[in-house]
């Protein structure tokens, strides 16, 4: 089998961080969620990988490279617009030939991984198999309809009155018959080929499509409250270690990873949490649920339930910072200069919520 990673759109629901880096790098406990997914298809055997890439193709490709790191081999494929997923299915049939394959949203992160779906699917003579998951707000996603029996009735993108709570979640395996399907659906409202139509294509056209019903979490890290549940989920699973310099005056909890080269100095750290490569943390209280990056300064402040990316520096904040997601090379400091003001340079679309 062959695996197909979406890693294009513009990811608008998370301005202001997307204007300057895909979506899919947005780490999540300290890694890209693009990364995990890439883990994710490599642990249930997969090598051969493709990836469609859209405008932020440069540093997609700059931190995937060849794939050498995970053992396997990358494909990059330019969407040269983000007009749908059948459409991403249509312009890698050359890599994917005749193949079957796991196509993968690369904002996507699932719970246990997809080694035992690809499995079932690898030895099925099914045309495509489904993940569906119950969820609160159907909505927003892909719905499906299932009878009695359990066989997909009807597949709706985007339904204003859904009729079922059951979405499709991000992660598809399909064998060849889904190029016909792609070839014979039309755009859809949002001017994309939906792969939901295409789907339903195979449904109305005899192919046998296994909806899989998926019970532990899986999260869509579309808007930044996602992004934030998605690194509780992914912090409170991980095994966690201490790699870099605790001091006697510091109190980490056994939960909490600090990777090579970070100090901690005279600070509380409650977990789950994790603080990235060389990243130094002085007179500071972080946690629970907090990820910060690699190469960070956090001084004199108090951080919860938050993701701080690279080369941050966050010195000496009054009040606890909480629910925050904070971009690269952010700094916040307090000022000793007169006038006593908020004095803010933010990016187009940032959000500060003061006291
Ligand atoms: C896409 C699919 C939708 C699916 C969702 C899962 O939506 O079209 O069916 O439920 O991914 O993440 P989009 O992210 O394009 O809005």
């Amino acid at each position: 089998m062959k695996g197909l990673v979406l890693s294009g759109g513009k990811g608008t629901r998370l301005y202001p961080l997307t204007y300057t880096r895909a979506k899919q790098l947005i780490p999540v406990a300290n890694k890209p969620v693009l990364f995990r997914v890439i883990e994710a298809i490599q642990e249930a055997g997969i090598t051969d990988i493709g990836i469609v890439v859209g405008d932020t193709a440069p540093e997609v490709m700059e931190a995937v490279g060849q794939g050498d790191q995970w053992g396997v081999s990358i494909t990059y494929i330019h969407q040269e617009a983000p007009l749908g997923l059948a459409h991403a299915v249509k312009i890698s049939r050359d890599f994917l030939g005749d193949e079957r394959f796991v196509m993968f949203l690369g904002d996507n992160v699932i719970q246990g991984g997809i080694k035992g779906l690809v499995e079932e699917f690898r030895q099925s003579d099914y045309n495509a198999q489904i993940v569906l998951t119950p969820v609160k707000e159907p909505q927003h996603y892909g719905v499906a309809e299932l009878d009695a029996k359990g066989n997909i009735v009807r597949l709706v993108e985007k339904p204003r009155e859904p009729r079922s709570n059951l979405a499709l979640v991000g992660i598809y395996m399909f064998d060849h018959h889904i190029f016909e399907a792609v070839d014979n659906i039309r755009p859809s409202w949002r001017g994309e080929l939906e792969i939901t139509d295409a789907i339903q294509w195979l449904v109305d056209h005899g192919y046998r499509v296994r909806p899989y019903i998926h019970r532990g979490w899986w999260i869509d890290t579309g808007k930044p409250i996602d992004m934030l549940e998605a690194n509780n989920r992914v912090l409170l699973e991980m095994s966690h270690q201490v790699n870099g310099y605790v001091d006697r005056d510091s109190k980490v909890d056994h939960n909490v990873t600090i990777e090579e080269g970070a100090e901690i100095i005279n600070s509380v750290i409650r977990g789950p949490s994790i603080i990235g490569r060389n990243t130094r943390v002085v007179n500071a209280y972080i946690g629970p649920f907090t990820s910060i990056y690699h190469d960070c300064l956090v001084e004199d402040c108090e951080i919860e339930h938050s993701i701080v990316l690279e080369h941050c520096v966050i010195v000496g904040i009054p009040y606890r910072i909480e629910d925050s997601l904070i971009g690269r090379h952010v700094e916040i400091r307090r000022s000793p200069y007169k006038p006593k003001a908020y004095k803010l340079t933010l990016g187009d679309y940032s959000k500060v919520g003061l006291l």
